[in-house]
């Protein structure tokens, strides 16, 4: 502290607060100064806790999109359930028929528990997509409140501040590049683990909706005796990956092949 210092110090005692700047300019432009540098400071640090709490709500956001999702497939089973309930309350058949063809329909406790294993792991990677940005708003912070701050209460005149600044405001854009490009691998990164995450939702959903359907369709056939069997529903069920079905094609794989009788119909079940 200089001299000038002092004697305002001391005229604090004396006069009270007040007067402290009153008697010396030099110490209350220096001082305004490095106010004004503090707020700086603070609102750079503000820019990417903001920044961050964008990422995170978009990301966030994107997530839910899966819940909203589920509840419609949520919706279409129960739906669905109902409908069957009353069906087989209509005749013996359809009871048979919905008897039969109930266990594979999908249920809906499963299928929620897929699909929200789908977001809870994207929810998951989120720290870890922050991790870079958090410690390198932590080293500006650090810097702001170690270095800046000692260094400039070790200063009594005007370039020394000024030269404390400087490095301040160096560090401080050396930082803000260094945070940028850990913002843009963040949120590509994040488009990924969103990606992912939506994907394997569709699959959850759109098997357990094939699903739904397929079984729906079984029973509407099995109930009105629409089978190829007559009288009944058809026994022999033939489950085809989709990647057999070839528009383009002329044949397909011989699905009696290998079996020592023939029943009298087949259905194609495609998963
Ligand atoms: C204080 O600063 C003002 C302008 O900011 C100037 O006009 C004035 O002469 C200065 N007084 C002293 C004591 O340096
Ligand atoms: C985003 O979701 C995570 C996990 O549920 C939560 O901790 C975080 O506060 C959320 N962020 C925002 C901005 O909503
Ligand atoms: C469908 O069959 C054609 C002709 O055999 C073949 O060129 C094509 O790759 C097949 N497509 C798929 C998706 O298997
Ligand atoms: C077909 O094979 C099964 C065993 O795979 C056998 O039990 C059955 O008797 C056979 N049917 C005829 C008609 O040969």
């Amino acid at each position: 502290m200089g001299f000038t210092s002092l004697f305002s110090l001391l005229l604090v005692v004396v006069t009270g607060t007040l007067a402290e700047h009153a008697f010396d300019n030099t110490t209350t432009h220096l001082d305004a100064y490095i106010e004004a540098n503090r707020r700086h400071h603070n609102a750079i640090l503000q820019d990417y806790e903001n920044r961050m709490e964008i990422f995170e709500t978009n990301y966030n956001e994107s997530l839910k999109t899966i819940d909203i999702q589920l509840e419609f497939l949520v919706n279409a089973i129960r739906v669905n359930e109902e409908a069957l309930n009353t069906l087989e309350l209509l005749n013996e058949l359809n009871k048979e028929c919905v008897n039969k063809y109930k266990p594979s329909l999908p249920e809906e406790e499963v299928t929620k528990a897929l699909v929200q294993s789908c977001s809870y792991s994207a929810y998951k990677r989120l720290p870890s997509l922050e991790e870079d940005l958090m410690e390198t708003r932590m080293n500006l912070k650090d810097y702001y409140a170690r270095t800046f701050e000692t260094d400039v209460t070790l200063c009594d005149n005007e370039a020394c501040v000024t030269n404390v600044v400087s490095k301040a405001n160096s560090f401080t854009a050396t930082n803000q590049k260094t945070f940028a490009t850990q913002m843009d691998t963040a949120t590509c990164l994040g488009k990924g683990s969103l990606k992912t995450a939506l994907d394997c939702s569709f699959t959850a959903q759109s098997n357990a909706l094939s699903l739904l359907a397929s079984t729906k369709t079984l029973i509407d056939r099995c109930s009105q005796k629409a089978d190829c069997k007559p009288g009944g529903y058809c026994e022999h069920v033939e489950k085809i990956s989709s990647h057999m079905v070839n528009y383009t094609k002329p044949m397909v794989d011989n699905p009696f092949y290998g079996k020592n009788e023939t029943s009298s119909c087949l259905l194609w079940q495609i998963y």
